[in-house]
């Protein structure tokens, strides 16, 4: 207990939770399997995040790639999301959790836009930990978006591209007002990034299990935030170890 009330705890942890398809297939069983499943290790992560203090928490549930997946596991996909947010919004709001989605909505449908909207707003004022979820997500996709409003700014005379550095395209961004990532999570074993959270992650530690999300229990969650205290970050800099001794 004491241990953990003490140790450095990343302020945003994201995850990208892989694996659920070879967690069934390991099984026999279908891969819908291994997302049901894994929608239970979402409810656990989510609690454990919140009792260990990390004040963000980023999962990526589906990407702008995943359209690439059978028309049938895509609609599993968004049924499991909807029915999360139907099942799990209240007692999400009631622990002071906050929502955000990230990710293009303009293609998605109606019902889908209006009740991610609706967890957003709901939960809007919370003061808990902030629950990010990635949706129809990708990187490369959100930084073409916020260019391209940089861009409508320019030609409406309201910005003049001189003023264009990094901060003002991070405020263009999906996760504006979010701070960046420290600790990018991804199980199964697969170390890249796909296409996750390229921007905001250029100084996050990465981990990589072997696990199989379903199988990424709170314990595992937290032997991860044990070695991610260990860690020297130095943000380009020195580490302070390096500073005393070349004083
Ligand atoms: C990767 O496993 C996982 C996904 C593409 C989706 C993750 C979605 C969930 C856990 C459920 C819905 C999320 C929420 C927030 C309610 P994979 O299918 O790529 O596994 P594989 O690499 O073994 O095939």
């Amino acid at each position: 207990m004491s241990t953990v009330q003490h140790r450095i705890v990343p302020q945003h942890v994201a995850i990208i939770m892989d694996g659920n398809g070879r967690w069934a297939n390991a099984r026999g069983l279908p891969r819908t399997f291994g997302h049901r499943k894994g929608v239970e290790t979402v409810r656990e992560t989510v609690k454990a995040a919140g009792e260990a203090g990390v004040g963000f928490l980023t999962l990526f549930a589906f990407s702008s790639e995943n359209w690439r997946r059978p028309e049938a596991e895509i609609n599993e996909l968004f049924g499991l999301l909807k029915a999360f947010i139907r099942r799990d919004l209240a007692d999400l709001h009631r622990a002071g959790i906050r929502i955000r989605i990230i990710g293009d909505r303009v293609n998605l449908r109606d019902d889908i836009r209006s009740l991610l909207l609706e967890a957003e707003e709901t939960t809007t004022n919370n003061t808990g930990m902030t629950l990010v979820i990635a949706f129809n997500y990708g990187s490369r996709d959100e930084i073409a978006r916020a260019a391209a409003r940089l861009a409508a700014d320019v030609q409406a005379g309201r910005l003049d591209p001189s003023q264009i550095d990094a901060s003002k395209l991070n405020d263009c961004l999906d996760t504006a007002g979010i701070p960046d990532p420290d600790l990018v999570i991804r199980t199964s074993g697969e170390e890249r990034l796909s296409n996750f959270l390229l921007w905001q992650a250029a100084y996050a530690e990465l981990m990589f299990v072997p696990d199989f999300w379903p199988d990424f229990t709170p314990a595992l969650f937290d032997s991860v935030l044990e070695r991610y205290a260990a860690r020297d970050r130095r943000f380009g800099g020195l580490s302070a170890k390096a500073v005393a001794v070349g004083s």
